[in-house]
């Protein structure tokens, strides 16, 4: 299939042209190298450097390069970003992707599958999170997602030919496991590569964001994807999709691990001490997030590969040793 990744210069976009490729299709990204790395697209894909806004240069790319499927990773992804300043976000994400779905309609491409987000939810009164319960989501990005995933229903419910996927990721982690490409994000908030960052030297310690939450340990519990598999499973959607499709998934491995566990295993893994320091709860940490993944595994056959946190540090310990400055020059 001839598909477009948007946002294919960033994290979990690159890896979806990775995993593309290996599967035999063509691909072409649009990214505006906002947040992304031109180095993290191969040479011989077509990088289109366009953003998502500019609909009519994007109808040119659709049409010229014979798109089929569109793979809509493009956005920006900082939660407290999105509470300081919610019209970049609602103007990036949600504005962006209708100017996306106009250029789709223009270019006759019917297939679509959207990154969404665990954020969607907000904080939901049950664990764990079953693709059916009420969206509320408690932030800018989370509802500028959410608006997406409503857009899509409404166009695909004008368009009968039109075919979507929203796939709700929870927490996305590792790298390639072959250590060509991975995590490579300024700041850097999440906390894998936060603590890879303190076993390189980079940072002196991590914060760890309340210690008294109602959980084991006390740390907060979080559901812990490995990006390929993430990846695996857009591909496996995209091939399934038929004209009228509305898939929702959620991604996940459908258990949590917390704060603590993740720590422990990231100083296993670095054989590095990774001091910590107790900080303040953040607004809006829910203290225990992760999925129920059944609905995708029963509808089609997909299941996480990796699902001991170890093993998802592991490969992400493999990019940072190798790439200790990123995607930049040593
Ligand atoms: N990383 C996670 O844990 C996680 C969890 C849930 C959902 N998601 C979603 O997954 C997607 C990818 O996340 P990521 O971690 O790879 O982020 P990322 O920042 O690494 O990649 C996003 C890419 O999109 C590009 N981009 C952003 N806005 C654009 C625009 N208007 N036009 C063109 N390009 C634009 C950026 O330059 C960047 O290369 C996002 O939609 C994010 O909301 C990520």
């Amino acid at each position: 299939m001839n598909v477009l990744v948007t946002g294919g210069a960033g994290y979990i976009g690159s890896h979806a042209v990775k995993r593309l490729l290996e599967a035999g299709h063509k691909v072409v990204v649009v990214d505006n190298l906002y947040r992304g790395h031109k180095p993290a697209v191969p040479k011989h894909v077509p990088l289109e450097e366009l953003d998502l806004r500019q609909t009519s240069a994007l109808t040119n790319a659709l049409t010229h390069h014979d798109i089929e499927c569109v793979m809509h990773f493009a956005a920006l992804a900082y939660v407290g970003e999105s509470v300081s300043q919610p019209l970049m976000y609602y103007d990036n994400n949600t504005w962006g992707t209708m100017s996306l779905l106009q250029a789709c309609r223009q270019a006759a491409v019917q297939k679509f599958v959207f990154s969404s987000t665990c954020a969607t939810y907000g904080e939901p009164a049950q664990m764990p999170i079953v693709e059916d319960m009420p969206q509320a989501p408690i932030n800018p990005y989370g509802a500028s997602k959410l608006f997406v995933e409503r857009i899509l229903k409404d166009y695909a419910h004008a368009h009968p030919e039109f075919a979507f996927a929203a796939l709700r990721y929870f927490n996305v982690a590792g790298s390639a496991a072959d250590g060509t490409i991975g995590e490579d994000h300024d700041p850097e908030t999440h906390i894998i590569p936060v603590l890879l960052n303190v076993a390189l030297g980079k940072v002196p310690r991590v914060t760890v964001f309340g210690e008294d939450y109602p959980t084991p340990d006390g740390t907060c519990i979080r559901d812990y994807i490995h990006v390929e598999d993430l990846v695996d499973a857009h591909v496996q959607v995209m091939q399934r999709l038929q004209p009228g499709d509305q898939r929702f998934y959620n991604l996940g491995i459908g258990k949590g691990y917390s704060v603590k566990q993740v720590v422990d295993a990231a100083r296993k893994v670095t054989g590095h001490a990774i001091p910590t320091k107790v900080g303040p709860r953040r607004p809006g940490d829910p203290p225990t997030l992760y999925a129920n993944a059944d609905k995708i595994r029963r509808e089609l056959g997909w299941q996480a590969g990796y699902t001991d946190i170890e093993r998802i540090i592991e490969t992400a310990w493999r990019w940072f040793q190798s790439h200790p400055n990123g995607y930049e020059e040593p």
